[in-house]
């Protein structure tokens, strides 16, 4: 397919300022910082008060993208936000980002893919700029998945944490991509395995007992294997696409889900530990948020030096996963 061209102009990022380490769920659960660090690299997560969601999150990380690339929210041609846990279902977190950047010129909308969303919504940003209507593009990740935990399941609540993460993309001026390749699936028979149900309880015919709960359940060994396979098929396809070996990628960004899934994937890189960048030991797994908190986060200390060409991937529920080899122009995030 022929895109227009697409610069990546910044990245953004924000995250609760509440952190509760594995020892602190110790006094909660029947777990140990020993078991949750070996098993997954998490060593503490970033959660939301319960005065903050995920709309406030996502404002802040659009925000911050917005003043990273030193653009008016009126700049702004059109916002997706990507939830899986948003504070309301309508009006959208898009809209409501809309509003509070003042970005009164844009179209505002959500995606749910759960931590596959920035991916998807990097394919729909540049989809969007390809028809040549829409030029300034905020794509943001957001997710408080702790208020949708089920918090005496220890299989499940110790993985995940919130925050948010925004990249804003524009129509390349110069004609060159930033977006090399980029590949998205999903197998919704796997669905079963992660899965968060929101039932209608209001309504009288609605047994709350029979239909489910609103809680976040996993199957981890399933989803594990699952993702081992499909994973490193999607990151080699995109290299493919983009006509490029491993040996040719600086950085990798993988989704920070689960430490050894990471190191999985480094090993069939054959990357050392500085291409790599790992942060789940500070944030967990914050879904949709996960891959934009690591760019950014990466580039603004340093670990990831610019010009440079990354492989972003992520994975989660749906099952939905893919991977993008993006480039990463010198001065990102500079300003
Ligand atoms: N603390 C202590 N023990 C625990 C804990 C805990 N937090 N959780 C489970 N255990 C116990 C289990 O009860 C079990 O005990 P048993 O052997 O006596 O029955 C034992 O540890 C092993 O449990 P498993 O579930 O088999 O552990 P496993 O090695 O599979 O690791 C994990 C679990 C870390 C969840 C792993 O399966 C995983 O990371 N899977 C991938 C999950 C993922 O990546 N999800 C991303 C998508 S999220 C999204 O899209 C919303």
């Amino acid at each position: 397919m022929n895109f227009k061209p697409v610069q990546i102009l910044s990245v953004g990022m924000s995250v609760p300022e509440t952190v509760i380490t594995n020892d602190d769920l110790t006094k909660i659960l029947d777990t140990s910082d020993e078991w949750i660090s070996t098993r997954t690299g998490i060593k503490q997560r970033h959660i939301a008060n319960g005065d903050e969601n995920s709309t406030l999150f996502g404002i802040k990380a659009a925000q911050d993208a917005l003043n990273k690339a030193g653009m008016n929210g009126e700049a702004v041609d059109a916002i997706i936000a990507a939830s899986s846990n948003p504070y309301n279902i309508y009006p959208s977190t898009g809209c409501a980002i809309q509003d509070a950047i003042g970005a009164k010129n844009a179209i505002a909308f959500d995606i749910t893919v759960a931590c596959t969303g920035m991916i998807y919504a990097l394919e729909l940003g540049r989809s969007l700029i390809a028809t040549g209507k829409y030029k300034n593009v905020l794509l943001v990740a957001t997710d408080t998945n702790s208020k949708f935990l089920d918090w005496s399941d220890r299989g499940s609540c110790v993985l995940f944490g919130d925050g948010a993460g925004a990249i804003l993309i524009t129509e390349s001026q110069d004609g060159i991509d930033d977006i090399i390749a980029l590949n998205i699936n999903a197998n919704g028979s796997m669905g079963k395995f992660i899965a968060m149900n929101l039932i209608g309880e209001n309504c009288p015919l609605v047994d709350p007992a029979t239909e489910g709960c609103k809680k976040i359940t996993m199957n981890g060994k399933e989803v594990y294997k699952f993702v081992v396979q499909t994973m490193p098929e999607s990151i080699m396809t995109c290299l493919k696409d983009a006509n490029l070996e491993p040996k040719d990628i600086d950085y990798l960004v993988p989704h920070q889900a689960n430490l050894r899934i990471i190191e999985g994937l480094q090993n069939r890189l054959e990357f050392n530990d500085d291409k790599v960048i790992v942060n789940i030991d500070k944030y967990g797994n914050t879904s949709a948020a996960s891959v934009p908190i690591a760019l950014c986060e990466a580039i603004e200390t340093g670990k990831i030096k610019t010009p440079s060409k990354a492989i972003l991937c992520a994975f989660g529920a749906g099952m939905a996963w893919g991977s993008a080899v993006v480039r990463l122009r010198e001065g990102l995030n500079q300003k």
